[in-house]
This record gives C-alpha cells, sequence and structure tokens, in this order.
C-alpha cells in the first residue's frame, strides 16, 4: 500500500519525474544469481534515471533481492523489512517517500505473506521478472497499491534485458542458465525459479565479450544447475557446458580465466570433464556439492546418485586434471539422518579432501516433501553434527592453504587490501589473497610467492617467479 503516492499523475508528469536523478540500494541476498540479478536490476533502472547509493538512508527506492533456501534466510527478510518501514515514516514525515521493493526468491514464494505481513512495500516480484521494473515503477507512479509480479516465463526475462551497463569488476558472474527440474525434496529452488531453461550460445558469447570489453578478466558462468545447460547454438544444434566453455575459451579474446557453478555431480559428462583436462583458463576449483555421504539419505532427498558414484566422478576430474580441488555444500539432519549416516558423511570428507565447503543444518521448507517426511532430527543433534563436520573441514581448508607455502599463485588482483599499499585478490582456488601492492596493479593478475597461511586467506608478496605450473592463468 502507498501512503505517501500521489493519488494519480499525468503521463507528462511521469515523464519529467523519470528524467529526475533518483537513488536506489538494492541488497542481495542468496547466491550468485541473485548478485548478478541484482546487477542487471540496477541496469533496468539506469534510464529511468536511477543511480546505486550505498546506504538505505540515502535511497529513493530499496529493492530487497531475496532468497528463500533456509528458514534462516527468510527471517531476515523480514527483520530487514520492519527497519526499513521505519526508514520509510521518518521520510514521509519530511515530506520525502521510499519506495520498497521485494525481489528473489522470498518475492516468489511468498509473494501474499510478504503483503499481509508488510502491507507499505510498494512492490513484489519474482526473479522472472525484473526486467519489468520500469512499467512497475510507472504503475506505481499511476497509484493502486500494491504491484505485484511473480507469472513471467523466464524466457521473457533474458530477451527484454539491457545490455550490461553497471560498473564492473575484473571478475564478474555472467547467467547461462535458469531454474531446476531436480526436485530434491529439501529445496525451494525448482519451485521459486522454475523449470530449467538454457539461453542460446550466441547470447552468452555476446555477453562474455560486452564483459570483457567492459574490462572483465574472470568470468564465472551461473546456473542454478549449470552443468545441465543444454543451449542452442547456432546450427540448432544443442550445446553442453563441456562444449560451451571451449567456446568463450576460443571466442571471447581477452578471458584469462573461466569458472561456473553450481553444478551436480548427475550432470557432469565426458564433455565436462574433458574440458578440464584441455582448457588452461577453466580454474582448478570445482563447486560440486554432494550434500550427504549416505546412500540412504541421497536417495531421500532425491539427489539421483549413491556416494559411490560421486567418488568415482571426483577420480575421473582427478584423473583428467591433477591440480583440481573440490568445494561442496553439504546438509547435516536431513529427515532420518542416523548416527551411522552423519560418520558415512564423514567419512566421504575424509577420503575426497576438501579445498574449502558450505555446510547446513536441513532446515525445513513449507511446500517441499522432506519437510513433513521421515523424522525431524532433534535441533541440538543437528547442532552437534553441524559443529563435528565444520571441524574436519576447517582442518582440511587449512591444510589445503598450507600446502602453498613458498609456492607462487597467480592471483586476480581486485580490490584494495586490509591495510594501506596492500591489494587483495583471489587465487585459482578462490582463496582471498592479501598483498602488498600498488594501486596500478589493480585488475591484473600477479604472481605471488605465498608466505602465511590461515584457515580463510593466504598472504604474499609479488613475484618475479612464473606462477605455480598447472594453475597458471595463461
Ligand atoms: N543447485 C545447487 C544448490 C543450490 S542451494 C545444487 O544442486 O547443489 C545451495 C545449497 O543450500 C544446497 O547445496 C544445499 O546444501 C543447501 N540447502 C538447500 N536447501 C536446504 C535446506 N532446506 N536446508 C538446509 N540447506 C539447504
Ligand atoms: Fe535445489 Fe537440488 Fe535443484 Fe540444486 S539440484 S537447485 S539442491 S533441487
Ligand atoms: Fe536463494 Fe533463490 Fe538463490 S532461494 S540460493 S536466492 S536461487
Amino acid at each position: 500500500m502507498l501512503t505517501s503516492a500521489p493519488p494519480s499523475a499525468s503521463p507528462i508528469l511521469e515523464r519529467s519525474e523519470s528524467r529526475l536523478s533518483k537513488k536506489v540500494f538494492i541488497k542481495t541476498y542468496g547466491c550468485q544469481m541473485n548478485v548478478y540479478d541484482s546487477a542487471r536490476m540496477a541496469d533496468v533502472l539506469a534510464p529511468l534515471g536511477y543511480t546505486a547509493c550505498a546506504t538505505p538512508a540515502e535511497a529513493d527506492m530499496v529493492i530487497l533481492n531475496t532468497c528463500h533456501i533456509r528458514e534462516k534466510a527468510d527471517d531476515k527478510v523480514f527483520s530487514e523489512l520492519g527497519r526499513l518501514h521505519q526508514l520509510q515514516i521518518e521520510k514521509e514525515r519530511a515530506g520525502g517517500r521510499l519506495v520498497l521493493g521485494v525481489a528473489g526468491c522470498v518475492a516468489q514464494a511468498e509473494g501474499a505473506e510478504i503483503a499481509r505481513r508488510a502491507p507499505y512495500v510498494d512492490m513484489v516480484f519474482g526473479p522472472q521478472s525484473y526486467h519489468r521494473l520500469p512499467e512497475m515503477v510507472a504503475r506505481l507512479a499511476r497509484g493502486g497499491g500494491l504491484v505485484l509480479e511473480t507469472e513471467f516465463p523466464v524466457e521473457d526475462k533474458f530477451d527484454h534485458l539491457p545490455q550490461p551497463s553497471h560498473q564492473i569488476g575484473p571478475s564478474v558472474f555472467l547467467t547461462i542458465q535458469e531454474g531446476c527440474d531436480k526436485f530434491c525434496t529439501f529445496c525451494v529452488v525448482p519451485y521459486t525459479r522454475g523449470a530449467e531453461f538454457s539461453r542460446p550460445v550466441a547470447d552468452i558469447v555476446a555477453e562474455a565479450r560486452l564483459l570483457v570489453s567492459q574490462g572483465a578478466r574472470e568470468i564465472t558462468v551461473l546456473g542454478q544447475n549449470v552443468n545441465a545447460y543444454h543451449g542452442a547454438g547456432e546450427n540448432g544444434a544443442v550445446v553442453g557446458l563441456g562444449e560451451l566453455i571451449r567456446r568463450l575459451a576460443g571466442e571471447v579474446g581477452g578471458i584469462e580465466r573461466l569458472r561456473y557453478m553450481t553444478s551436480h555431480p548427475r550432470d557432469v559428462d565426458d564433455s565436462l570433464i574433458a574440458a578440464h583436462r584441455d582448457v588452461g583458463i577453466l580454474m582448478p576449483l570445482l563447486h560440486l556439492p554432494v550434500q550427504s555421504g549416505a546412500d540412504r539419505i541421497l536417495a531421500a532427498m532425491n539427489r539421483g546418485h549413491t556416494a559411490q558414484d560421486y567418488r568415482r566422478i571426483v577420480d575421473r576430474l582427478r584423473d583428467a586434471c591433477p591440480p583440481l580441488a573440490l568445494s561442496s555444500d553439504f546438509i547435516v539432519g536431513f529427515p532420518g539422518e542416523t548416527g551411522a549416516d552423519f560418520e558415512a558423511t564423514m567419512t566421504l570428507i575424509r577420503e575426497v579432501g576438501y579445498a574449502q565447503a558450505f555446510s547446513f543444518k536441513y532446515s525445513p521448507r513449507p511446500g517441499t516433501p522432506a519437510a513433513t517426511q521421515g523424522v525431524q532430527v532433534a535441533e541440538p543433534v543437528k547442532a552437534a553434527r553441524l559443529a563435528d563436520l565444520q571441524v574436519l573441514l576447517a582442518e582440511q581448508q587449512h591444510a589445503f592453504n598450507e600446502s602453498f607455502l613458498g609456492k607462487t599463485l597467480p592471483v586476480l588482483l581486485d580490490r584494495p587490501g586490509r591495510q594501506a599499499g596492500q591489494l587483495a585478490g583471489r587465487s585459482p582456488y578462490l582463496q582471498p589473497v592479501q598483498v602488498a601492492a600498488s594501486a596500478d596493479l589493480l585488475g591484473t593478475i600477479a604472481s605471488v610467492a605465498i608466505n602465511a597461511a590461515r584457515t580463510n586467506s593466504l598472504a604474499g608478496r609479488l613475484s618475479t617467479l612464473p606462477a605455480l605450473a598447472g594453475v597458471s592463468a595463461a
């Protein structure tokens, strides 16, 4: 509901309003796909006169780009909305106005609930609708209460987006695939992002070229199920992720690093494994979530593979690309998980060895099968298992980082460092690296001799030695 909206506005007023400079603050929750979407929302709003600002207090419009994956993520949205409502009231008292928008997966899943619990929100729109922002803003200006947009097919979104024009750093995301048809029993993504959709190869190559011309050195291609990618090639053939990676590496001059995420073990095919062997700029860190090491739990999760299948895939990937390191997601306390099941997960972690990983307590999500099936695991048991698992993963991460002491790594310097005279960047394995370097090296890939390793970061000094063979960026 719009408490301070003009009762109506003439088209002339709308046009003149659109030329005024306004500020938008977009806060992003959740996955990298939301980060990409937020950047594109800023692109869509720019022609309406909106520029980005650093805090909600300066903003004429605040958009929360939300995540629904776990209960905590959801709760954050409602508490943030409460705070923003206070700001909205203060602005109105001062004769101003703050437009509040909720985008992303919570908007898609809980549009009606947001309207009920936070009636002061002006716009609620799902992940496939943000290209319609100009129309939504115009509707809002005409008055008439909440603007709700959660119904559009994903094809629309990519067909109607402007070219990326926001300020970009040397490392960027490029969404190539959206949605998921896997229906893991714990997960909301198939409901919030809809069915799998792959963008055509030509569109992706063109967007990658544009990003490189704007200064990108590293591109991470994104999808909820990125290796299920099956986009249309120019000749009508279907192209998989392995071939797309080869094409990007071969056809987009100036890309120095490629990554992809998030992939599913079931969709790792021969062509993708071969790309890890053949494509030098494909970085040697693979995020390949396994969730659990127990076959009964994997089956109950509907993951469609066993722990042994996963081990075999990892072995084949490592045979093809020996420097490859692995990352994963784990869920502890899935309904019905016994102590022995949890131990099977710990065993798998010990056997595979991870460079880094994300781990979560199972969070029952409304509308997903697992929320109402099986015996829910007690909260203290989940907490204890998560703590044990995270100790093991932290040990592995620390040992992995220490293995680079005395070695030289190529580091993409993409931001100022912690202290003056320092820059920070990412190694091929995404380790944050601090290094004493002058600002003119920002945006370049430098050889860094590693002389300190912590669990979450590395530090080193600039080196003239060539960076470690097998992980070089060239
Ligand atoms: N598409 C990716 C993951 C997307 S969600 C894949 O298939 O692996 C990111 C991670 O959140 C998942 O890998 C999972 O570990 C975690 N997650 C998803 N739903 C969850 C839930 N209900 N409770 C706890 N963690 C969850
Ligand atoms: Fe969710 Fe499973 Fe799809 Fe990943 S593969 S997005 S975990 S349903
Ligand atoms: Fe969250 Fe939606 Fe991404 S639920 S993890 S923002 S796909």
